[in-house]
């Protein structure tokens, strides 16, 4: 039979554990799988081709099938030239498939020999995407366990981060008391609080 090769197409900008973990299932079920990131002229990305290449190279070396390349242009001209069959792509959510089944029809009507795969990530990325990590990373919040070391370290070096606002001490206190249930008398010294009668 013939081997199935398969396109991983995206922008991966960056790449998350979402993608890995994509990218290990596709690994297994094809037998080769490209990686391919698009050369977005249009999009601006955070980080450029050749660093999201590397990142993606070191990252998949450990898998023996997968390989990873850029292109531009229509990914169905690509897939034919890669002589793939297949394209792979993962869905999250139910939002995700909209978007997604309009891409496959699409692709199809271009090119009828081209199938589109979909396939369902982990559940602890169902709602991960690298416009959140730059997001959450850049308003100084953790993306620890969303993206792998290595992409964390060159998002340290590639992202200014929006320090959080500087709260007036006042402020501060109303936040830490926000949420919880305090009564004003126990704000209060206890010798100032007025004692009440327990009730029989
Ligand atoms: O990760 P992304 O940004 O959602 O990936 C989108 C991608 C790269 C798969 C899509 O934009 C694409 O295939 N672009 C290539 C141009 C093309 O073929 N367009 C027609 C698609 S029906």
């Amino acid at each position: 039979m013939k081997p199935v090769i398969a396109i991983y197409p995206g922008s991966f900008d960056p790449l998350t554990n979402g993608h890995l973990d994509l990218i290990e299932r596709g690994s297994k079920i094809f037998d080769q799988l490209i990686v391919a990131i698009l050369r977005h002229p249009e999009k601006a990305a955070l980080f450029t081709v050749d660093e999201r290449r590397q990142m993606l190279e070191s990252m998949t070396a450990r898998f023996k099938n997968v390989s990873v390349d850029t292109f531009d242009g229509l990914l169905v001209d690509y897939a034919r030239s890669k002589g793939a069959g297949a394209v792979l792509r993962g869905i999250r959510a139910i939002s995700d498939y909209e978007y997604e089944l309009q891409m496959a029809l699409m692709n199809r009507k271009l090119d009828r020999r081209l199938e589109t795969v979909f396939m369902m990530p982990a559940e602890k990325y169902s709602y991960l995407s690298s416009r959140l990590v730059k997001e959450i990373f850049r308003h100084g919040g953790s993306v620890r366990g969303l993206v792998p070391k290595q992409v964390e370290e060159r998002l340290r070096g590639k992202v200014r981060r929006v320090s959080p606002p500087q709260l007036s001490p006042s402020a501060r206190e109303e936040r830490l008391l926000r949420g919880k249930v305090v009564r004003v008398s126990r704000l209060r010294p206890a010798s100032a609080a007025p004692r009440r009668k327990a009730r029989l």
